[in-house]
This record gives structure tokens, C-alpha cells and sequence, in this order.
């Protein structure tokens, strides 16, 4: 059988730019950075962007590139089928990350809406509240997964390559029109200084919750973790240099996220609203950018079209999870694509639905994937690469460049020890975290 390779040259990039920018960027990076104590967060999430999220992004592409499969084939093809339980580790986390990440992604068609009605007058935190949870989150939660699941049934990938294309010049050059007008917003200091001076106490007294945030983020925004990046490389030609595909990825990513604090920060600061709890709510972004979008010439126009840029980059993303659960069930269960898509969407939908009654359940949810099974996932991808699969994954690594050089050297040395140990580490903090959170939640 002949693979599909990428329609351009440029595709593979956009289609995993797609995948990576998203609702983790603009939503997820600034709730955490304000739940989590500021500055010192974002640094602490940059060090392990850097020296975690990229080795393990590369953990992905050799092995997606090396098997030309899917994490389910991969494995066997590689010739460790007894590994394939990563896949398995990976569909589960899909699957929870989807139900949720459409009910957030519901919240911003509603703020599309809103935009375009002149809805969000008046409390913007009022307004948060009434979009977040009860029957217009159901409601729109189901409209924007039907939309994750006809675009994966359609198999529309060039669409998606377009649209990314689009989305991500669009989403930076508007980011930067808002971060730009902030600045020029009196009382905005608290918000610079809390986003962007770190505080060494902070981190001394706030560790066991700091890392396996940041960690989770940083694999969360890089969709990373769950098989997600090994899909999208298994059509990659061997031409292509995985070390630059790699860092454009990350720094696009990455500086997306930075812009998006830099816009959520000044603007809670200005509007006067307490950084901690009010930054550290799920609603950070869009209580502030809707208030924003009240005050600023054109706001509701710019409202719009930066909530449609938001719905696009969340539906890129999506679609990756929903296509990489998708494919782990028609391969391993050897059932029909298009009625695994509309069974899976539909049972997505109904476990996302707690998330959509009870901002409770949509902390619970997104812990418990990004903190503890996407690290897992990670862990298990490194070690087998570090340990079972090491040379070949250096001749990969070296395809498309002309061999290895150093870099390749201090990459397999941090995937086989620094890379495990950390994440080690992160996870059992995080699950003790997590049973922590739990009962002061729940019980
Ligand atoms: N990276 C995506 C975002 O930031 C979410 C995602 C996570 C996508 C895991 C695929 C896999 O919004």
C-alpha cells in the first residue's frame, strides 16, 4: 500500500503546528501561570519546554518517521510489539483530554456569537459564569465536537493544512495588536510585574505543584505524550530534518503562549481584577479579553475575529486527538472508520458532559490526562527509545541531515537519563497532587 504523504512540502509543519497551537496556548497557559504563582511558573514551564518537551518531541518523530505507523502499528513494526501499551496509555488520555477540550472549545463559539451580539456587555465575569457551565455549554459542547467529527470523517486534511496556514499568522498578528493596546492601559504594572518578575520563594514553597503543572503543560501545549506527533511523522519523508522541523514547532508554539499572557496579565491588572484568583480561574482569558473587547475601537469586531482565530486553532487541535483515538480504535478493533468516528464523538461527548455542569470536573479531568497520563505516556516513549531502540533512533535522527553530530549525542543522553528521571519525579508528584486535590474537591 502506497501512504499518503503531505500535500506541500510545508504541510507536515502546519499540520503539527495545527495540532500544537491551540486552546493549551491561549486558555490553559495563562490560567496555569495565574493559578500557579506568575513568573516563576513561566519560567520553570520554559526550562521544561526546552529541555523536556523538545527531546521528547523528537522521541515521536523518530519513531513515527522510522514505522511510518500509527502509535498502535508502530510498535510492531518496529519490532517491540510488547511496547504497544504506550498507544494504549495515549488513546486513554485522547479520549479524556477531547471531552473536555470540546466544551472549552464551546465556550468560545459561544463567545463568537456573543461578539457578533453585543452578548458580553456588562460583568464579563457574570457572563463567564453563565457560558462555562450548564445548558449553552452542553449545547455548544455537542455543536463543536459534531464539528471535530465531521471534519475527521470527511478526511479533509489539505482543509486542515489551509486553514492552518491561515490561523496561525492570524492568531500572532492579533495577539500582538492586543498585547501592544494593554500596554498603552493605565494600572497595568501589578500584571507585568506578577507575569514577568519571578519570585525565587514562590518556587521554594510551591514546587510539588509547580513542576507537574508546568510539566503537564509543557506536554499538553506540544501535544505531546499521547502518539499524537508519532502519527503526523509516519508521513514524513526521509529528506526532511526532524532537529528543524522540530524547533519550528516549539518556538512558534511557545511564543504564542508568551503573547498570550502578555495580553491576559496587563489587561486583569488594568480592569482591576485580583491576579491570583481571578488570573488563576479557568475564565482568566475570556473574562479579560471580553472586558477588553468592551472598551477598545473596534472591540467587537476584534472580539470576533479573534474568537473565530481561536475556534480554528481549538479545531486543529481537536481534530489531531479525535483522528490519533480514531485511528487507535479501527486498527485494533478492525472496525469501519467513518461509524468508529461518529461512536467515538458521541462517547466523548457524553463523558465530557460533567465538564460541562461543573468547572469541579473539568479540573479533574484535565489533571488527571496532562499531569499524570501524558507524562506517563512520555516516559514510556523515552525509555524505550533510550534503552531499547537507541541506535536506530540515532540513524533516524541523522536521515535528512547528513548523520549525526553532537546534538544527537546530548539528545540520547537525556532521553535515557534526564528525561526518565524527571519525569519519574514530576509523576509522583502529581499523583499525589492529584489525590490531594481530590479530596479537598470532592470529599
Ligand atoms: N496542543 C493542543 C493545544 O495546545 C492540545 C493537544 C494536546 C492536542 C494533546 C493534541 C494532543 O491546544
Amino acid at each position: 500500500m502506497v501512504r499518503d504523504t503531505w500535500a506541500t512540502r510545508t504541510g507536515f509543519i502546519l499540520a503539527a503546528v495545527g495540532s500544537a497551537v491551540g486552546l493549551g496556548n491561549i486558555w490553559r497557559f495563562p490560567f496555569l501561570t495565574g493559578e500557579s504563582g506568575g513568573a516563576v511558573f513561566v519560567v520553570v514551564y520554559l526550562a521544561l519546554v526546552a529541555l523536556i518537551g523538545l527531546p521528547v518531541m523528537l522521541v515521536e518523530f523518530v519513531i513515527g518517521r522510522r514505522s511510518e505507523r500509527n502509535p498502535v502499528g508502530a510498535f510492531r513494526r518496529l519490532g517491540h510489539p510488547s511496547w504497544k501499551f504506550a498507544g494504549a496509555i495515549g488513546a486513554l488520555a485522547g479520549f479524556i483530554i477531547l471531552s473536555y477540550y470540546s466544551v472549552v472549545g464551546g465556550w468560545v463559539l459561544q463567545y463568537i456569537v456573543a461578539s457578533f451580539s453585543g452578548g458580553y456587555t456588562g460583568d464579563t465575569g457574570a457572563f463567564f459564569v453563565q457560558t462555562a457551565s450548564g445548558t449553552n455549554a452542553i449545547i455548544y459542547h455537542a455543536i463543536f465536537m459534531a464539528l471535530v467529527a465531521g471534519i475527521v470523517s470527511l478526511g479533509v486534511r489539505d482543509g486542515l493544512e489551509r486553514a492552518a496556514k491561515l490561523m496561525v499568522p492570524s492568531v500572532i498578528v492579533l495577539l500582538v495588536i492586543l498585547a501592544v493596546y494593554a500596554a498603552t492601559l493605565p494600572d497595568t504594572g501589578p500584571g507585568y510585574e506578577f507575569y514577568l518578575s519571578p519570585n525565587v520563594d514562590t518556587f521554594a514553597s510551591d514546587a510539588v505543584n509547580i513542576l507537574p503543572a508546568a510539566a503537564g503543560q509543557a506536554f499538553f501545549t506540544l501535544s505531546l505524550g499521547m502518539g499524537v506527533m508519532i502519527t503526523y511523522s509516519s508521513y514524513l519523508g526521509e529528506d526532511r530534518n526532524l532537529l528543524n522541523d522540530s524547533l519550528i514547532i516549539v518556538a512558534i508554539d511557545t511564543f504564542i503562549a508568551i503573547l498570550a499572557g502578555l495580553v491576559t496579565f496587563p489587561f486583569l491588572a488594568s480592569q482591576g481584577q485580583d491576579l491570583v484568583q481571578d488570573g488563576g480561574g479557568a475564565g482568566a482569558v475570556f473574562i479579560s479579553l471580553a472586558a477588553a473587547f468592551e472598551t477598545m475601537p473596534a472591540g467587537h469586531l476584534v472580539g470576533g475575529v479573534f474568537f473565530i482565530m481561536l475556534a480554528v486553532a481549538a479545531l486543529t487541535s481537536a481534530f489531531s486527538i479525535l483522528e490519533m483515538v480514531v485511528s487507535y480504535v479501527v486498527d485494533t478493533f478492525d472496525i469501519a472508520r467513518v461509524p468508529a468516528t461518529l461512536a467515538l464523538a458521541a462517547i466523548i461527548f457524553v463523558i465530557g458532559l460533567p465538564t460541562a455542569m461543573d468547572l469541579n470536573y473539568l479540573d479533574a479531568y484535565d489533571k488527571f490526562a496532562n499531569n499524570i497520563l501524558l507524562i506517563a505516556g512520555g516516559l514510556v516513549l523515552s525509555l524505550f527509545i533510550g534503552w531499547v531502540f537507541a541506535s536506530d533512533a540515532l540513524e533516524e535522527l541523522g536521515q535528512g541531515r547528513g548523520g549525526n553530530g553532537g546534538f544527537d549525542t546530548y539528545w540520547i543522553n537525556v532521553v535515557r537519563y534526564v528525561v526518565p528521571i524527571a519525569l519519574l519525579v514530576t509523576l509522583a508528584l502529581a499523583i499525589q497532587e492529584y489525590v490531594e486535590f481530590l479530596q479537598t474537591t470532592f470529599f
